[in-house]
């Protein structure tokens, strides 16, 4: 649904729901990134995802990656993205990174959007991936401050829970 009109039916399409399922739980298994989901009464609304900077040019430097940040759409414009970005910049600030990166797609219109009004930049990196056709993706920056305090939302989730 995100990404629909973005990048090719034909990929969307083909995507299996189990396989991805189970590589996002492989994924969660190796640790490498640390996910958090926002939970309502009727369970998940969405997660988020922070990690190192995978960026070798970046490699040595106090910087931190937002990997994803993804909410079911019927949750989308309720609030529960800032918090969750604000959960992911607290995480980060704790580990002593002092800046934040993120990479999003240059057609996605929704995610530029709320991460501008979250405060982040366009650095000037651009990379091409390929999901069914060549897409072009750039990078995100922002100066962390220690400890920003999360905004309340009308809906928003009662609980960030560590997965
Ligand atoms: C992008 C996404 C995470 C935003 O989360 P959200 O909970 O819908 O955003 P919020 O309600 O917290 O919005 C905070 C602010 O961001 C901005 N914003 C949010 N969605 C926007 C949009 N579609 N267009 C422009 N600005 C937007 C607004 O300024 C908004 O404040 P306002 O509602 O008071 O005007 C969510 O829409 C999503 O999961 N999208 C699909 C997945 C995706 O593309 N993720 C990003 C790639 S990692």
């Amino acid at each position: 649904m995100a990404y629909r009109g973005l990048v090719p039916d034909s990929y969307l399409d083909s995507l299996d729901f189990d396989l991805r399922a189970e590589r996002f739980r492989e994924s969660l298994a190796t640790g490498k990134g640390e996910t958090y989901v926002a939970e309502g009464d009727q369970g998940v609304l969405g997660f988020l995802t922070i990690g190192v900077c995978r960026d070798p040019e970046l490699a040595g430097e106090p910087v931190g990656e937002i990997w994803g940040i993804y909410l079911a759409p019927r949750h989308w414009r309720r609030g529960i993205g800032r918090l969750l970005c604000r959960r992911g910049e607290e995480m980060l600030a704790s580990r002593h990174y002092t800046q934040a990166v993120l990479w999003v797609f240059d057609g996605n219109q929704a995610a530029r959007g709320f991460y501008e009004a979250m405060g982040y930049g366009t650095d000037g990196a651009s990379k091409v991936l390929n999901p069914g056709a060549p897409l072009k993706a750039i990078r995100y920056r922002k100066r962390l401050t220690s400890a920003e305090p999360s905004a309340p939302a009308i809906g928003a989730p009662t609980a960030v829970a560590e997965l």
